[in-house]
């Protein structure tokens, strides 16, 4: 398989779930300490290897250009009055990997915002790394994606067990183990009620495809919830290529929703280099 380099971020949903703090800013740009999620995703991608990333926007969203450009002024500012530390970081933050942005027009759901990615990838394998996952790992979870991908010269996609009850919120695969930690994927479907689950396995936001994907989006229905859903997509490719599943190291954290952000906020700050121990004895002394 051809080395892959590229990788697409779909943030282009509403954010329904993070209401009514989304009305204005990108759920994406929602910061967690002190950097906005997005940061987390586009860091993992380029400790995994990737160089180049296609952001898939909606029109609500244009705080993330300016986020990920220069702001010299500032800079400047910030280098006059002695704080080089703050001019150093949003200056990095703007040098992670090269970003590039299309805009998904219409919230038809994830697939298509992938389907929106097929001039950006060409006829190459690439990373998928959903906005709202971030995660925590020794290995970049993404690189564990990818890795694996390689290894079995197919798609591969991120996998952990879930209680039946939530299972519905997510997807599930039906899965034979291969080697350590991965497995043969024999089936998948999105957004399960408990009865159909195939699995207590869901696919996290981390995905490696084969640009066979882009054929099974052109013309696919919408699915769960009336949208367009990579699940289906990838259903439709698993007839005509074989995927593997990454029961992968690591934790994975829902930030697109109110408790899934609090567990991340907090235990985030807890591994802080510079707030962790402050943020124990805070939480202790309650
Ligand atoms: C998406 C995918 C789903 C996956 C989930 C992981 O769902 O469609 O298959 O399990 O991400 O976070 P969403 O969170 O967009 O409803």
């Amino acid at each position: 398989m051809k080395k892959i380099t590229k990788a697409v971020i779909p943030a282009a949903g509403l954010g329904t779930r993070m209401l009514p703090a989304t009305k204005t800013i990108p759920k994406e740009m929602l910061p967690l300490l002190d950097k906005p999620v997005i940061q987390y995703i586009i860091e993992e991608a380029a400790a995994s290897g990737i160089e180049d990333i296609l952001i898939v926007t909606n029109r609500q969203k244009s705080a993330m250009d300016d986020y990920f450009d220069y702001f010299p002024e500032l800079e400047e500012r910030l280098g006059k009055s002695g704080k080089e530390e703050y001019a150093k970081a949003i200056r990095n933050a703007a040098d992670i990997a090269n970003i590039f942005y299309v805009r998904q027009k219409e919230t038809r759901g994830l697939g298509h915002a992938i389907w929106r990615a097929k001039r950006f990838i060409g006829d190459e394998p690439f990373a998928v790394l959903l906005g709202d996952d971030v995660m925590h790992s020794t290995v970049p979870v993404t690189k564990q994606i990818i890795d694996a991908a390689e290894r079995c010269d197919c798609s591969a996609i991120a996998t952990k067990p879930f209680r039946p009850e939530q299972i519905s919120a997510y997807s599930s695969i039906k899965i034979t183990p291969l080697a350590d930690r991965i497995f043969s994927v024999e089936n998948l479907n999105e957004k399960p009620l408990p009865e159909q689950a195939l699995s207590n396995y869901a696919i996290m936001g981390r995905y490696a495809l084969t640009p066979g994907i882009f054929r099974c989006l052109e013309n696919l229905p919408a699915g769960a919830g009336g949208e367009v859903q990579l699940t289906d997509g990838l259903k439709m490719l698993l007839s005509m290529e074989k995927i593997v599943a990454v029961d992968f190291e690591g934790k994975r954290y829902d930030t697109g929703n109110q408790r899934g952000f609090l567990e991340a906020t907090v235990e985030f700050a807890l591994r802080d280099a510079k707030y962790g121990a402050w943020f124990r004895d805070y939480l202790k002394s309650l």
